[in-house]
């Protein structure tokens, strides 16, 4: 079962700050594309996910658009923010905004709009003009 919890940016919080959980890794499955990537206790999904290369939806990237809004099929997430943008029903059904969620323990996202940020690597210019 998903579980979320808010959490301040300000207010202390044993997870975030604790020594222990603070360089702790999870591992972040997106369940539509079959990805996989690391996530720290002290960075968010999002943020994570552009690390290991991988572009989900955002716009804001602070909680209030929910461009990036997918569901959490299980984990558990902390937010940085005391009031993401997400209803009551809406949390309680297990949506998430992976902008400000960061992973309490691995999690599994459903519904991500994931893309890899680098297929392949740049080709070169061709050398002169045609002719
Ligand atoms: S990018 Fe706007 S709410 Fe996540």
């Amino acid at each position: 079962m998903a579980r979320m919890a808010a959490m301040p940016a300000s207010a202390p919080d044993s997870l975030a700050s604790s020594p222990a959980t603070a360089g702790a890794a999870y591992t972040v499955t997106l369940e539509t594309s079959g990805w996989t990537y690391a996530a720290r206790a002290d960075e968010t999904l999002l943020q994570a996910a552009l690390r290991a290369g991988i572009r989900l939806a955002s716009s804001c990237r602070n909680g209030t658009c929910r461009a990036c809004m997918c569901h959490l099929a299980s984990g558990d997430v902390a937010y940085v923010v005391e009031r993401p943008g997400l209803s009551r029903d809406e949390i309680e059904e297990g949506w998430i905004l992976p902008c400000v969620a960061q992973a309490r323990g691995d999690v599994t996202l459903a519904g991500d709009s994931a893309q890899r940020l680098a297929e392949e690597a740049p080709r070169p210019l061709p050398h002169g003009p045609r002719r």
